[in-house]
Order: structure tokens, then sequence, then C-alpha cells
């Protein structure tokens, strides 16, 4: 029978050579498994007395916790240095840049609002922000459209549950960024105020949440020949067009008096539209001069000054310029929908 203190010296001897995480489990077959040194002492124990065992015995379970633990702690410490070499070498720097196949693109509708945003920027509009979560005051009484007013149904409301008294709801147009940009600041002004809006509508050509930009001017003298040249220029510079056709329709809104809708000229050629033509006609814009009691209720005197204003849906613009047809397709997140339209950073 081998002297526990061989056994013992022969194993711390083994520990401080094993180095690595495979050696340290071949150490540990070695002594405890099923046919190493430690059961093979086990196995001498049939041929001892009884008062041998005991004493035989319990020094083998000791030697066993012994080895047990210091295989344990040299674990811990192999394993906290493998730990250390992985943390030096695999490092992850999220400032390279990122792999071309990879690179996400950018919205339609983003893009095109940041071009929308430079032509009007070009022509010296600030561009105003405002909640989307509105009170009946800004989105509908101070444009004129009072409660129980048929026009409401022009808009298919969704509301919210009232708050400090004030009915609330989701802005169904950007008109509610003007009244408060007029509420705080004196004319003259000019601004757009564009993002999301919505409306309790969905099919193929309307989604419950959509995009939209209005354009309001406030300033002495101010008439339809503005309103006109201003619309014009914007749209012979979004389309990049110079023979851009228009139809001024008369129409209603409330807020404004009178009031237009825009129709712009197009051909198609193999099922695409061309902006720019006298061929054929589509409705692109409401417009319209500031209606005289929206300034009043604001506390602006339309003696004083007058002011025009228009709306466009920026999905419809994406849709005529980028030849897309089906405006849900824009909110569906479908990834081959945003590798075909969307575009590359630095377009
Ligand atoms: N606010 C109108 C709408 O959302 C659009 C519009 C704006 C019409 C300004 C006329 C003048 O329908």
């Amino acid at each position: 029978m081998q002297n526990f203190e061989q056994i013992k010296q022969n194993f711390f001897n083994q520990l401080s050579t094993a180095n690595s995480l495979e050696k340290l489990e071949e150490l540990r077959v070695n002594f405890l498994g099923k046919k190493g040194v430690m059961n093979d002492l086990m196995l001498d124990l049939k041929n001892l007395t009884v008062e041998e065992k005991k004493h035989f015995g319990a020094n083998i379970n000791q030697l066993k916790t012994n080895i047990t633990n210091e295989l344990q702690t040299k674990k811990e410490q192999l394993e906290l240095i493998d730990l250390n070499a992985k943390l030096q070498t695999e490092k992850l720097d999220l400032t390279a840049p990122a792999r071309q196949e990879n690179q996400g693109s950018i919205h339609p509708i983003s893009q095109t609002i940041d071009e929308i945003k430079n032509i009007f920027g070009k022509l010296g509009f600030e561009i105003v922000d405002g909640p989307e979560i509105e009170d009946d005051f800004h989105n509908f009484s101070a444009l004129n459209i009072p409660e129980h007013h048929p026009a409401r149904q022009m808009q298919d409301t969704f509301y919210l549950p009232e708050n400090d008294g004030k009915n609330m709801l989701l802005r169904t147009h950007t008109s509610s960024v003007q009244i408060r940009k007029m509420l705080g600041q004196k004319p003259p002004l000019k601004i757009i105020s564009l993002g999301k809006v919505y409306r309790s509508d969905s099919d193929q050509t309307h989604t419950p949440m959509f995009h939209q930009i209005e354009a309001l001017v406030i300033d002495k003298n101010i008439n339809m020949g503005n309103l006109k040249w201003t619309i014009e220029k914007f749209l012979q510079e979004f389309f990049e067009v110079q023979n851009l056709e228009t139809r001024f329709r008369p129409s209603f809104f409330p807020f404004t008096e009178p009031s237009c809708e825009l129709d712009i000229g197009f051909s198609k050629k193999d099922g695409r539209i061309k902006i720019g033509s006298n061929e054929n006609f589509l409705e692109i814009l409401g417009c319209g001069m500031v209606h005289p009691q929206v300034l009043i209720n604001v506390g602006i005197d339309p003696k004083e000054y007058q002011g025009f204003a228009f709306g466009i849906g920026i999905e419809r613009l994406a849709m005529l310029k980028y030849g897309i047809n089906d405006l849900r397709m824009f909110f569906e997140g479908d990834i081959r929908f945003l590798k075909h339209y969307g575009f590359k950073n630095n377009d």
C-alpha cells in the first residue's frame, strides 16, 4: 500500500505543473476518477482489519476532500487567467465602420423629410415642432372648427381620455403646431411644421398614422400670389422639374378663406408617374389664406396682418417621387422594401 504522504506529494507536484484546464482535468481523473489513485486505495481497504479500516478510511476521505478542494481552487485560478486572456484579445471596436452588407438604410420617409426641410430652409422658413398628443383647442377650436361643427367629421379623430378638464386627442394635422407658434410669437412668421398625424382610417391609400408638412406665413400684405409662388417653387425643387403644371381648384377648409386644392400635371410612362406635363392631373395639397377668425383666435389683428398656409402629405410626395405604389408598404417594416427603396447614408 502506498503511503499517504507520498500520494499527497505526488498530487501537489503534478498540481503545480498543471497549467491548463485540460491538464487539470487529467489530474482530476488520475486521482479521483473510477480508475484513479484514490479508488485504488479504497480497494486496498478490504484487506485490512476493522480497526485499521476505521483509521485508514478516515485518512482516505480527508485526502480526497483535500484533493477536491485543491483542484477546485486551481480550476478557478485557471478560469480567471483564461477569461483575462480572452478579454485582452477578443476586443470589439464599436467605433469601427460597419461592413457594407450590414449597413442600414434611410427610410424613404426620412429621406423625403430631409429634402423638404432643405428646400424650405433655403427659402428662409423656420422648422417648428409640437406635441402629437393635443387638446381640442389647438387641433380644432382655434382653427375655427368649434364643437359640433360638421367640419370635424372631415377628420376621423382618435380621442383620448380627458386631461385637466380638456378634451385630448391625437393631432389630426400639424396645423395645431401653427396655432402654438402664433400664440407664442408675434408676426412676421414664416414656418413649417412637420411630423406624424393620426386619423382613424385604413385602406390602400390611408394609414392611421401618416406624416404631414404644413407651411404658414404671416406678414403684412401677404396675398394669394405669395402662396402660389411658394408652393410652385417648392414643388419644382422637390420634383426637380422645370415644366411643372399646376391647377388651383376652389375648395373648403374652415381655417382658410379662400381655400384651394392644388392638382399637379403628370404623364405615365411604363406604369410610372412622371411629374411635369399637362396630360393628367392629380390632387396633391390643400391651401388657402388664413381665415381672419383664426388670426383673431390667436390675438393677431387681421386688418394689420394676413397669412397663407398649405398642407401636404409626406407619404404622397415620397410615393410620387420614388414610384412607390402602396402606402402601407412604408410602415410594414419589411426589410426587402428598405433594401429596394432605402437610401444609403451619403445619397
Ligand atoms: N390642415 C389641413 C389638413 O390636414 C391641410 C391644410 C393646411 C389645408 C393648410 C389648407 C391650409 O387637411
